[in-house]
């Protein structure tokens, strides 16, 4: 199917369009060419940094096939220990690369791996790694891109936590989420509540749920899209963003030769994914293109446009299929009142996605959530990934709840907003 890539095209230009009159634009210096991590896989680029993985498989209760990578218990690491593994989860059209594309020492998962953790890192259906069904040909059957993190909530996750605690032996996890990947868990908390108590505790970096607001350029657009979508949901069954698409490829293209490519090259990149200023170094941001984006379904991007136009809420299926679905004309909040699990959301006043402001109404919502806006003013959405200070600002106070029940949050200025 084209028509995703003209939108993609259309939704880039208004991207760079944007991009082009901000006055923060990077340092343009010394920034591209070759990575020799961009065009590896998991398993391939965990073992390049010196990592063991695994790679297992999980089906879900609709036919899906989603890869879950593990990095086991380093050898060095006693045995018997009571840690409980950890869940890594990732956001909107990204993938499991995302907990160990910065290197050793500076992702997530390799510094939770270096302090003696077992790590998951599961696959979203439709991403490059878990596009696999047990009847439906992603490439053939337009109905396998019938999905949206509503799915996610109510079936990818809860296999594959169902999965982690049976190989482990263990009661509960941990769970560390990015983005929509806090939204997916908060849902199935909210619909399926024994789940809460499978979760030790959630961080939540730059959780996304009220979107009210968010300063993504692309927000909006979605919104506008889903206007257009509703009531003729067919037309969403594509794929959209995939590995090696027109996004990734023009990202490769244009970031592997030189100096001058570079602003052309940030633009791109951050088209897909919300434009910041950030603290991305060189070397990482070299890598960046072969792992971003990771496709979903346009589906699912126009669900978050949705998420913007009417709030927290259930899907919308347009006038008629919401009377249908409600009994009202437009979806219903979110009721989630069930979640009773801990959360402790970090969020930062430079992320153009996850805003302070909204997180903290989802921090009232909730009923045992707190929330911790980082000091760096300047951290983004995805800084909170791929930064080089994600090892000062994000994994210690992570490791310091899990080790000692306590954390110290930089700022108060959670209370201000
Ligand atoms: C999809 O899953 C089936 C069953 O596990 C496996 O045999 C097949 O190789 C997978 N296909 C791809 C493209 O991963
Ligand atoms: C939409 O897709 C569903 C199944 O995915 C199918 O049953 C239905 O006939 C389709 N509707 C149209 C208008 O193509
Ligand atoms: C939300 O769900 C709870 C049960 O989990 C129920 O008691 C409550 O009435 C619901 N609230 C609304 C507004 O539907
Ligand atoms: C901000 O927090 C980090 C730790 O997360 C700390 O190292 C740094 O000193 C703090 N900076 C200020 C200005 O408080």
């Amino acid at each position: 199917m084209i028509w995703p890539q003209i939108f993609a095209t259309l939704l880039l230009s208004l991207e760079i369009s944007h991009a082009t009159q901000t006055k923060d634009v990077v340092n343009f210096t010394e920034l591209f060419g070759y990575s020799p991590r961009g065009s590896l896989k998991f398993p391939e680029l965990a073992a390049y940094d010196g990592f063991h993985s695994e790679t297992h498989y999980v089906t879900t209760s609709d036919g899906y096939i989603l890869a879950l990578f593990r990095i086991p218990l380093q050898d060095t690491c006693p045995e018997d220990d009571d840690k409980l593994p950890i869940l890594f989860n990732h956001g909107l059209y990204l993938s499991g690369d995302d907990c160990i594309l910065p290197g050793p020492g500076k992702s997530h998962c390799y510094i939770y791996s270096d302090n003696c953790y077992d790590v998951w890192i599961p696959n979203n259906r439709g991403n490059r790694y878990s596009r696999n069904h047990t009847t439906l040909n992603p490439d053939k059957n337009p109905e396998f891109w019938n999905f949206a993190w509503d799915d996610m909530a109510s079936k990818d996750l809860p296999a594959i936590i169902d999965y982690i605690l049976k190989v482990t032996g263990k009661k509960q996890l941990t769970f560390v989420g990015h983005s929509q990947g806090v939204a997916t868990l908060i849902l199935l908390c909210a619909k399926q509540p024994e789940y809460n108590d499978k979760i030790n505790v959630g961080f939540g970096l730059s959780a996304t749920a009220w979107l009210d607001h968010s300063r993504f350029l692309l927000i909006p657009v979605e919104a506008g899209l889903s206007a257009v979508a509703d009531g003729v949901n067919n037309l969403t069954n594509a794929e959209f963003l995939p590995t090696g698409g027109l996004v990734q490829t023009a990202g490769t293209v244009l970031c592997g030769l030189s100096e001058v490519e570079y602003p052309f090259c940030s633009f791109i990149l951050f088209a897909a994914l919300g434009f910041n200023k950030f603290n991305i170094k060189p070397d990482v941001l070299k890598a960046l293109p072969g792992h971003v984006p990771a496709g979903t379904s346009l589906k699912d991007f126009i669900r978050w446009g949705q998420i913007r136009k009417n709030g927290f809420t259930e899907y919308d299926y347009g006038l008629v299929g919401n009377i249908k679905a409600y009994g009202k004309l437009k979806p219903p909040v979110f009721n989630l009142s069930a979640v009773s699990m801990k959360w402790i959301f970090l969020a930062s006043l430079n992320d153009y996605v996850g805003d302070p402001r909204d997180i903290k109404r989802l921090t009232h919502v909730l009923s045992n959530a707190e929330m911790c806006v980082l000091n760096d003013t300047k951290f983004g959405h995805l800084d909170f990934l791929y930064a080089d200070s994600l090892s000062v600002q994000i994994t210690p106070k992570v490791l310091s709840y899990l080790e000692t029940g306590n954390y110290k949050c930089d700022t108060n200025t959670a209370s201000t907003l």
